[in-house]
């Protein structure tokens, strides 16, 4: 559907727990208050939202968290939001750590894509960044291949810290041993994001032209995201950059998000949303949902103030919201 702003909104990132089995420094470093479970969303009620979505021209789906496989359940949701009526498209983000263990479910419930949450090759420095106890970087990158032998469309998500801007070379070699997208995320002040150094992607961008001159910005579309991607000959996958705060691309954006309780927030930077759930468990008719979604989908703000924080009303973290 188009907003106030003249914008179409097909996509939905949807929130299935705020858990996650990881503590990456910049989301959830001390753990997050966990809902309690009758406060998450069912997946009865998920469909139901989703359903309403459809019906408004909503039909791509990204599922996530916290870290959506530590719910119960999650291939099975995929399978059937994938059968509902109308649903082009769902996606995955995950961070890897349970991902082997539900990739052919996850394939059979017909998956478009995955994307795969890596900020470092170095595995002392991703135990520091993530307090991972088992998974490595090598964990993952064996993960990769797997998703790739099974046809799954697969990108790496990178966000940029200053821990790890040094590796922005050899994380971009993912992209010439496998044919996935390696994307750099630019750090949001979202959470314990506001309290971190930010790296300027351009600096980046220039080290792996140093690396591949032939890199060149290509302006297909790969995806629902405002990536902007670079290809090489030298690489099977293309080179992404999702700079939220440095290029905003707010004119250009396409989706809602719905929080693990249930609550439909039109955009990332503001605390501003609507109350699915209370609408559904007090027995609310389809045709108000719709209106209700609807409302809140065409009230969508114009853009992000991530430059003067001070006007952010936005003070939970990515978990809580979904990344
Ligand atoms: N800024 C940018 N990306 C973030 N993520 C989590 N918190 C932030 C933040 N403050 C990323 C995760 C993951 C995706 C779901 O969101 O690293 O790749
Ligand atoms: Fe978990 Fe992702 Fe947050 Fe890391 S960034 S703690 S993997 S939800």
């Amino acid at each position: 559907m188009i907003d106030q702003f003249g914008r179409s909104i097909d996509y939905m990132r949807i929130s299935v727990t705020d858990r996650c089995n990881l503590r990456c420094r910049y989301c959830m470093p001390n753990g997050a208050a966990c809902e309690k479970s009758g406060e998450i969303l069912r997946y009865d009620e998920l469909l139901r939202i989703c359903t309403a979505a459809v019906e408004l021209g909503i039909t791509k789906f990204k599922i996530t968290g916290g870290e959506p496989l530590v719910r119960k359940g999650c291939p099975d949701f995929i399978a059937a939001l994938k059968r509902l009526p109308g649903v082009e498209q769902v996606t995955l983000t995950t961070n890897g750590l349970l991902l082997a263990e539900h990739l052919d479910a996850l394939c059979s419930a017909g998956l478009d894509a995955a994307n795969v949450s890596l900020d470092t090759l170095n595995a002392d420095r991703y135990r520091k960044l993530t307090s991972s106890v088992s998974f490595t970087p090598d964990d993952c990158l064996r993960l990769l291949e797997s998703c790739c032998e099974k046809g799954l469309r697969t990108k790496v998500n990178t966000v940029l810290l200053e821990e790890n801007r040094n590796e922005a070379v050899s994380l971009a070699q993912i992209a010439q041993k496998l044919p996935v997208d390696v994307r750099f995320i630019e750090l949001m002040p979202i959470g314990y994001g506001g309290t971190l150094a930010r790296v300027n992607p351009d600096e980046v961008l220039r080290t792996l032209l140093d690396r591949w001159p032939d890199l060149h910005a290509v302006s297909e579309r790969r995806g629902n995201g405002p990536a902007h991607y670079y290809a090489s000959e030298s690489l099977l996958g293309r080179i992404g950059f999702i700079d939220a705060v440095s290029h905003r691309f707010c004119a250009d954006c396409n989706r809602v998000r719905l929080t693990s309780t249930g609550q439909l927030k039109p955009c990332l930077c503001f605390d501003s949303s609507v109350e699915l759930r209370g609408l559904l468990r007090a027995g609310c008719t389809d045709e108000t949902l719709v209106e209700t979604i609807r409302n809140a989908v065409f009230d969508k703000p114009r853009a992000h103030c991530f430059d003067a924080r001070e006007n952010m009303t936005e003070h939970r973290m990515m978990s809580e919201i979904g990344g």
